[in-house]
This record gives structure tokens, sequence and C-alpha cells, in this order.
């Protein structure tokens, strides 16, 4: 059967904003956040702690995060290594987001490392905010295919979510991050999972909706028992290191598909689509999310 509520953890203010081409102001950013919190979203991720030249659009992650540290709800933010959880730390972040891959392209183009390289660019960060009583959260990208090497094999997958648990991780979330997942490869990712003994509640799912599959994708998860769900304000989003990559499944989008499974997820659908409205209005175009323009006329 299908879970009775689901947790949506909202991506649009890091993966959404992380790949416009402009500057969003970081009053603007604290707003969005703020709004999406205002919605209902228990977890809104909120920035990252990279290297601001790889990702400039997300360097104000200093101002921004003390404007929203207030809120009552949860507020991750994305760190790479050691440099990136201290500066998490001195804002007093409570849950920070590790990202693996799956593929030895991306983990290059992405972190400048090898797969294995990176996992033991994680392994300390993921030890020492553990030790300070932080929630780590793994992704993994590129879990069921990649722009460079084409269709990942499953195991492949399985074996960097594997260590990534084994360091202490309390949460994974499955990047599907090009788009090209389809349902039967995400059932297949799911029951390898279980067969390697990773419970259903530490797994999250993170796609994006190139070719249109997002949702179905997601109701195959709900059939294997996730409860987490990945999803991004008005379809925002994709990667900068990832060609290809559009925007994720829209949070409005997915709230439609779980009320009309009379599943709970706790977010005010009218409230998250005037916030979509909002950002589109800030970013001078549209948003592609088809239930933030049913319900908007826009
Ligand atoms: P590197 O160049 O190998 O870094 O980049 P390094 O470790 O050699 O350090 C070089 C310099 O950078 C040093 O400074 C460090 O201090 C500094 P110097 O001593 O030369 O003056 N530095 C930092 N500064 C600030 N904050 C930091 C930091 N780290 C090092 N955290 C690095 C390696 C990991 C830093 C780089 O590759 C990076 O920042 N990558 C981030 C890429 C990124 O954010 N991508 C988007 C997020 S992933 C995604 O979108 C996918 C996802 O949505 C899931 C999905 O869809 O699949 C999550
Ligand atoms: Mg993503």
């Amino acid at each position: 059967g299908l879970p009775a509520r689901v947790r949506i953890y909202e991506v649009g203010a890091r993966d959404g904003l992380q790949n416009e081409k402009g500057t969003v102001p970081t009053e603007v950013k604290a707003e969005f956040v703020r709004r999406l919190a205002g919605a209902g979203l228990p977890a809104v991720e909120a920035t990252s702690f990279v290297h601001p030249k790889w990702v400039p659009q997300l360097a104000d992650a200093e101002q921004l995060f003390p404007m929203v540290s207030d809120l009552p709800v949860e507020l991750p933010v994305l760190v790479p290594n050691e440099r990136g959880l201290n500066r998490a730390l001195a804002l007093g972040a409570r849950t920070v987001a590790l990202f693996a891959s799956a593929t030895e392209s991306f983990a290059r183009a992405n972190l400048n490392r090898t797969v294995a390289e990176s996992l033991a660019m994680f392994e300390p960060v993921a030890a020492r905010a553990k030790a300070e009583g932080l929630r780590v959260r793994a992704y993994v990208s590129m879990v069921f295919g990649d722009p460079w090497e084409g269709p990942v094999a499953v195991p492949q997958a399985v074996d960097v979510c594997r260590a990534l648990l084994g360091m202490g991780a309390d949460e994974l979330s499955l990047g599907d991050t090009i788009g090209v997942a389809t349902a039967g490869h995400v059932a297949a990712v799911l029951t390898a999972l279980k067969e390697a003994g990773v419970a259903t509640g530490a797994i999250g799912v993170h796609f994006h909706d190139t070719y249109g599959q997002a949702l179905a994708n997601t109701l195959v998860a709900l059939q294997h028992g996730v409860t987490t769900v990945d999803a991004s304000a008005g379809g925002l989003g994709g990667c900068p290191y990832a060609k290809s990559a559009t925007g994720n499944l829209a949070t409005e989008d997915l709230v439609w598909m779980l009320q009309g499974l009379g599943i709970e997820t706790g977010v005010d659908l009218g409230r998250l689509t005037a916030t979509s409205v909002w950002m589109a209005e800030q970013l001078g175009r549209p948003s592609p999310s088809r239930t933030v323009r049913a319900l908007s006329h826009q």
C-alpha cells in the first residue's frame, strides 16, 4: 500500500536557485525560504557551503543563513568537505547534506575528485557532523543515468549508497540528476537497496523532470515504501555541472498527486502556488510547473 504521510523535502532555494543565470538578491532568497516554510514544508534546503567560484549563485550563504535560521523547520545545507562543514557549524546549521556521485564522470565534474576520493573527503565530515549532533543527509547523484556515461548499473549506485550509510548518514537521497529514470529502473534500484539491507525509512528520492517521468517515478517509490520525496517549488532547478539537467519535480505537481491519493503532507497548496508565482515574477519568467499554471492561470 501507499504511505499515509509523505515528508516533502523542498530544494527550490538550493537546487533551483543554484542554476539561475542571474544572481537573485539575498533578501529575495530569504523571503523565498520564509514563504516555503510558511506554506507548511517541513524541510527547506536553504543554501550550499561550497566553493563560491564553483557555485557563485549561492556565494551569499553566510549572509542568507542567519536571515532564515529562526524558522521552525529543518533547514539543511549542502557541505562538500570540512571547510564547508566549518562554515555551516559556525552559523548553527543542524542538518548538513553531503553529495556524492554514482559515476566517475560526475564526481570529477562536480567535486574535482574520483568517486573514491570524494567518499574519502566525506568520511571525516560525516564523522564530525554526527559527533556534533547534526543530522546528515547524503545525496547520490547520477543513480540512474549520466550524461557522459549513459545508463548506470544498479550495483554501482548501491555501492555508493552503502558507503555513505556506513559513514553514518541518516538518510540517502537518490538523485536522478538529469531526469532519465523511468519507473522500472526506480523499482530495480529500490529493490536492490532493500536486498542490501537498507531501511526504506532512510531513502529519499530526488527526481528531475526532464522527460516528464518524475511523478511516475515518485509513485513507484511510494509503492516501495519511500516516504521522503524531494521537490522544488515551481519546478525550478538543474545542476550547473550536469548538462541536460532541467528542473526538479515541481512541489506543486507532487502535492496535487499526493492530495489526490489522500496522502498527508502538511503543505498548503494555495500558499505554495502563490509563492512560486511570486518567485516567477522575481525571475522574470513563468513557472514550468503544470499545477502552478493551472491554479494561477499564469
Ligand atoms: P577543489 O578545487 O578541488 O578544492 O574543489 P580544494 O579542496 O582543492 O580547495 C581549493 C580552495 O578552495 C582552497 O582555498 C579551499 O580553502 C577552498 P585556497 O587554500 O586555495 O585559498 N575551498 C572552499 N572554500 C569555501 N567553501 C568550501 C571550500 N572548499 C574548498 N566548502 C570542491 C572541491 C568540493 C570545493 C568544489 O568542487 C565544489 O565546491 N563543488 C561544489 C559543486 C556544487 O555545489 N554542485 C552543485 C550541488 S550537487 C547537485 O546539484 C546535485 C543534487 O541536486 C542531487 C542530484 O540532482 O543528483 C544534490
Ligand atoms: Mg538536483
